[in-house]
């Protein structure tokens, strides 16, 4: 399989901090302050990419801040000028027609650096509270895929008349139309067979949870041999990194944030109670301890520079092109791995490594 260069981002801290919540070195922020901060720091890193989650309220702890993130990802293409910016979003949230404008509009702040990244809902208090309600798992990926086909389209710059189970567009045509390149990218988070259907169909990236190689290396067969139109699928994956100077150290310092993600356990408790047992990312999950969201330390990098960097090429051979990575504390921890892991993985840091669609 041939891999385009290594691309590594930072999921911004949208919800405060991704491995455990009572973290003397880590104080909740999921401040716009905090998460502009972080983004713009990382840009200047050498960071190719960030993704801005998306929840309306906290997931972990309702009371909790919680960043917005289709605003935050609007100020953010203003303030950066090379960093990719992914949004996520879940469908029932905003109709296709404004979700694409609203797409089209941030592509065209950050010169043709936005992507969405497509996600189905797990936490069901934040549609049914809302009263969107809560579809069964696979007629969320339903809903979906028609709501991705004719967000596509719309952002393509076509002109749209559809009338489908959930949608009846007519005649409709968003300009201006992408400036820079035929659309904004289509990210796809999501592992059950529904969503690997919608990202073959749909998607420009599938984005992976984190977990160990031959795993993914499974997922990545699975879905490249699946037909679809188009260029072929690329592939990202979610991890959390703790890299210190030897494994021992780094084991030392996983040792100290599973400790204190052990003081999270009723909130936890909540979030299990709160999400739809159907969601294969939270079966995956529950696998390997771990510490972070989306797979976390599950997919290993975790240990010495040179075992993380080992293992980023690995994952890379077996076809990841983007880690969106996590780190605790953020700030410290993505400086310390762009000083000492870039370099060691190669990476070209004069080069603009923003995938066209
Ligand atoms: C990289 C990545 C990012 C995700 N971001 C979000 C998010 O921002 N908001 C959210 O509610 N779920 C997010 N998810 C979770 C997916 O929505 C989750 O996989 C889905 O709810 C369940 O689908 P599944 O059964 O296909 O795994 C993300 C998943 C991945 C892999």
């Amino acid at each position: 399989m041939s891999v385009r260069p290594l691309r590594f981002g930072v999921w911004a801290p949208v919800h405060g901090p991704r491995a455990a919540h009572h973290d003397p070195e880590e104080p909740y922020d999921a401040s716009w302050e905090h998460n502009r901060r972080i983004v713009v720091e990382a840009e200047a890193l050498g960071f190719d990419s960030t993704l801005i989650a998306q929840h309306t309220i906290n997931p972990h702890q309702e009371d909790l801040d919680q960043l917005e993130t289709w605003t935050s990802a609007a100020a953010l293409a203003a303030l950066t000028s090379r960093i990719e910016i992914i949004a996520a979003i879940k469908p029932y949230l905003f109709h296709p027609v404004v979700l694409a404008k609203m797409a089209l509009q941030i592509e065209n702040i950050s010169r043709g650096r936005f992507a969405i990244n497509l996600v189905n809902a797990w936490n069901r208090p934040e549609l049914e509270k809302a009263g969107i309600g809560f579809a069964d798992h696979d007629d969320r990926y339903a809903y979906g895929t028609e709501w991705i086909s004719l967000v596509s389209r719309l952002i393509s710059g076509e002109r749209v008349t559809h009338k489908g189970e959930n949608f009846d567009v007519r005649d409709y045509a968003l300009r201006p139309s992408d400036l820079y390149r035929s659309r904004p990218a289509i990210y796809v988070g999501g592992e059950s067979e529904p969503a690997r259907q919608l990202v073959a169909a749909h998607g420009d990236v599938w984005f992976i949870n984190g977990q160990p190689r031959r795993d993914v290396a499974a997922l990545i067969a699975d879905v490249a041999a699946r037909p679809r139109l188009g260029p072929p699928l690329r592939f990202g994956l979610s991890a959390f990194v703790i890299a210190r100077q030897t494994d021992e150290e780094a084991d030392i310092a996983h040792q100290r944030l599973l400790a204190l993600a052990a003081q999270d356990a009723p909130m936890r408790a909540v979030q299990r109670a709160n999400t739809d047992p159907k969601v294969v990312m939270m079966q995956t999950m529950q696998k390997t301890p771990r510490v972070g969201s989306n797979g976390g330390t599950a997919a290993g990098l975790v240990g010495s520079y040179d075992t993380v960097a080992r293992r980023i090429n690995e994952f890379h051979a077996a076809g990841i092109e983007l880690f969106m990575l996590q780190f605790q504390p953020l700030e410290a921890e993505m400086r310390r791995f762009a000083e000492e892991v870039f370099p060691l993985v190669g990476r070209d840091q004069s080069r603009s490594l923003i995938a066209r669609a």
